[in-house]
């Protein structure tokens, strides 16, 4: 599969994983002109609240909010209503919720969008199972009988039922899930290393080409971009592998 520049750019979601705006901002600053997605997670969204997704939105990126909601239906639906009126580009919700809360959460993005036309409907996906699920964990501990693929794939299939555009799951399960669910349902695939990169605390990884080549939609690459010491230059790499 071969990309444009800017195709590539736009499958790279950037984990924004920082304790503060400052440090957030310093990051996006140094990646100014390369349309990729920005993703912002619980600690920097916790820390720099709706104003620093809003700053982002406002500098032309499209955003990824991962807050992975996992509450009661009306709780979700009430969640989602708020995240779409940040005009955010995707957000997640557990699918251990449920198929009542996966449908809730697409109600509160209508009654957003119903609110205010000028909104751009979210693509909302679903969270399968954590990549530090081990099959241990998920038979001992959280009582799922069966693999972790099994677990994924079930969930991806509960997910497209309810309605939702895609799954966040390891690249080694993309094929499973396209194969469940179909081509047009997105996957986000973190655990990419480009070679030679650290791996960090992530264990089943693949490279942006090898995880390109399953078929994964977008791309989540935090450390390798935002610990190296020219980030710029890592994402500039990662999208010359993917072009
Ligand atoms: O630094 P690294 O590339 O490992 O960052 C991966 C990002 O993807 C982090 O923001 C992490 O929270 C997120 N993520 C993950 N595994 C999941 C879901 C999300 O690594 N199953």
């Amino acid at each position: 599969m071969k990309l444009s520049r800017e195709e590539a750019a736009g499958r790279v979601m950037v984990a924004l994983d920082y304790p503060d705006a400052a440090s957030a901002e310093a990051l996006v600053n140094s990646l100014e002109g390369i349309p990729c997605f920005m993703k912002v997670g619980m600690q920097l969204f916790y820390a720099a609240g709706p104003g620093f997704v809003a700053g982002l939105k406002a500098r032309g990126y499209k955003v990824f909010l991962d807050l992975k909601m996992h509450d009661i239906p009306n709780t979700v639906k009430g969640g989602a209503n708020s995240i779409t009126k940040l005009g955010v580009d995707v957000f997640n919700v557990h699918a251990a919720g449920g198929s009542s809360m996966m449908s809730a959460a697409l109600e509160g993005v209508e009654e957003a969008l119903q609110g205010d036309s000028s909104l751009n409907r979210p693509l909302v996906i679903a969270v399968t199972q954590l990549t530090s699920t081990s099959q241990a964990v998920l038979n001992e501990e959280i009582g799922i009988g069966g693999s972790v693929a099994d677990a994924v794939v079930r969930y991806a299939r509960l997910a497209h039922e309810a309605g939702l555009g895609g799954v966040v799951a390891s690249p080694q399960e993309v094929q499973l899930i396209k194969a469940a669910c179909g081509t047009s349902f997105r996957t986000i695939t973190p655990g990419i290393r480009p070679a030679g990169a650290d791996i960090g605390d992530q264990s089943r990884i693949m490279t942006p080409r090898q995880a390109l080549e399953q078929g994964t939609d977008y791309m989540v690459i935090g450390r390798p971009i935002t610990a190296a010491a020219n980030p710029r230059q890592a994402l500039e790499s990662i999208i010359e592998e993917l072009v």
